[in-house]
C-alpha cells in the first residue's frame, strides 16, 4: 500500500464530518458575525476544513489564510481547492500561485495560502482575524507555552477542534494485555515529541484555555468512531485505518518494551481485520470554542511572541540536554 499523506487527511473527512461536536459547531454558528470576516486557520493541511465550511454553509463572505509548514500540502491545496470549488458550482480565480477566490451569486471567499512555520507567521502577522481554526493540531504543539501565541491570532473566536484526549481503542480484543501496551507506548510517543505533543491534550485545553485569558463558549467530545457497515467502510475509510496503523508502525517498529515478531504479527492481523471489514477503531477527542475577552486581544507582546518559538525552544533545550549529559 501506498501511503500518501495528503490522501490520509482526504479519507480523514468523512470520519470528522461525523465527529465534530455539532453542539460546539452551533455555537460557532451562534457566535460567528454577519458581515465578511476573517479566519485564519493554522496547520490547514490540504483545505477540508474550508471545503467543509462551505458545503456546510458556515462560511460564506471571507477572507481565509490558511497556514501550513508542508510544501507538499500547500501544492496540494492550490490544485484541489479550485477542483472542489468548480464541482461545486463556484467560480475559481487564481491571482498567483497562492492567492485564490472562490465566488457565487452569494458566496466570495479569498484564500491566501501560506506555507509556513505557524510561529513564524505569528511573528509576521499583524492583522488578527475575528475567528482562529485549528483542527487536528493543537495536539502536536508545545503546551501551554503556544497556546496565547496562537490566541493572538484572533480578535475574537477560536473554534479549536478534534484535540486527542489519551484513549484510543481497538475492537475486536486480540490480546488484552498487549493491545494495552500498545495503545500506552504509542501515547507515550506523542508525549516525548521533541517539537512538542500531548497526548491528553484535550482534557488539559480547559486549563490551558483559562490560564491563557480566554473564555470557554463550548466544549463536547469529537471521537473518531470508524466500523463497517453491512461489511464496508464508509467513502475512503479503509484507507484512514491503514494509515491510524502506519502510524502506529512508524511510531512503535524497534521499540525496547515490545517484541518487533509480536508487534509485526499485531499489526498483521489489525490489517487482516480492516480487509474483512471486522475492525471498530474509536479515538476519544474533544472540541473547543473559546472568545478572547477584550483585555487579551493584543495583550500577548510582539516582543514575547518574537523572542519566543516554542519548536524551537524544545529544539534548543534538547540540545543543551544532549550537551549537558556528555
Ligand atoms: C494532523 S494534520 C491536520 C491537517 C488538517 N487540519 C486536517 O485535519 O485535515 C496536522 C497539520 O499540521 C501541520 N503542521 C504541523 N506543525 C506545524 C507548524 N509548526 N506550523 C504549521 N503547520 C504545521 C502539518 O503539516 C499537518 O498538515
Amino acid at each position: 500500500m501506498e501511503y500518501s499523506f495528503p490522501h490520509y487527511l482526504l479519507s480523514k473527512q468523512s470520519v470528522d464530518d461525523r465527529a465534530l461536536n455539532k453542539d460546539v459547531l452551533d455555537s460557532l454558528k451562534g457566535n460567528l458575525p454577519t458581515r465578511p470576516i476573517k479566519i485564519i486557520e493554522v496547520g490547514a493541511g490540504i483545505g477540508t476544513m474550508l471545503r467543509r465550511l462551505m458545503r456546510w454553509d458556515i462560511i460564506r463572505n471571507a477572507e481565509y489564510v490558511f497556514v501550513d509548514e508542508m510544501a507538499e500540502n500547500i501544492e496540494y491545496a492550490s490544485a484541489w481547492i479550485p477542483q472542489f470549488a468548480i464541482e461545486a458550482g463556484l467560480s475559481v480565480e487564481r491571482s498567483g500561485q497562492n492567492l485564490l477566490r472562490v465566488s457565487d451569486q452569494t458566496r466570495d471567499v479569498r484564500i491566501h495560502l501560506e506555507r509556513a512555520d505557524v510561529f513564524d507567521f505569528i511573528q509576521r502577522n499583524n492583522a488578527p482575524a475575528d475567528l482562529l481554526i485549528a483542527h487536528a493540531f493543537l495536539d502536536l504543539l508545545l503546551m501551554p507555552e503556544s497556546l496565547p501565541k496562537l490566541l493572538s491570532l484572533t480578535k475574537n473566536l477560536a473554534w479549536l477542534t478534534i484535540n486527542f484526549d489519551g484513549v484510543t481503542i481497538f475492537e475486536p480484543v486480540m490480546d488484552a494485555a498487549l493491545d494495552e501496551r500498545i495503545e500506552r507506548l504509542y501515547h507515550k510517543t506523542m508525549d516525548t515529541r521533541p517539537t512538542g505533543g500531548d497526548s491528553k491534550s484535550g482534557r488539559h485545553l480547559f486549563a490551558h484555555l483559562r490560564n491563557a485569558g480566554a473564555d470557554i463558549l463550548a466544549a463536547g467530545a469529537s471521537d473518531w468512531v470508524v466500523h463497517a457497515a453491512g461489511g464496508k467502510y464508509l467513502e475512503d475509510e479503509k484507507y484512514f485505518l491503514h494509515f491510524i496503523l502506519h502510524f502506529f508502525e512508524e511510531s512503535l517498529t524497534g521499540h525496547v518494551e515490545l517484541n518487533a515478531d509480536v508487534f509485526a504479527g499485531w499489526l498483521r492481523e489489525r490489517r487482516a481485520q480492516v480487509e474483512r471489514g471486522e475492525l471498530v477503531f474509536i479515538a476519544h477527542q474533544l472540541d473547543f470554542l473559546a472568545g478572547t475577552p477584550t483585555s487579551l486581544r493584543g495583550a500577548v507582546s510582539r516582543l514575547s511572541i518574537e523572542s519566543h518559538n516554542p519548536r524551537l525552544d524544545a529544539k534548543k533545550n534538547r540540545k543543551s540536554q544532549i550537551v549537558d549529559r556528555s
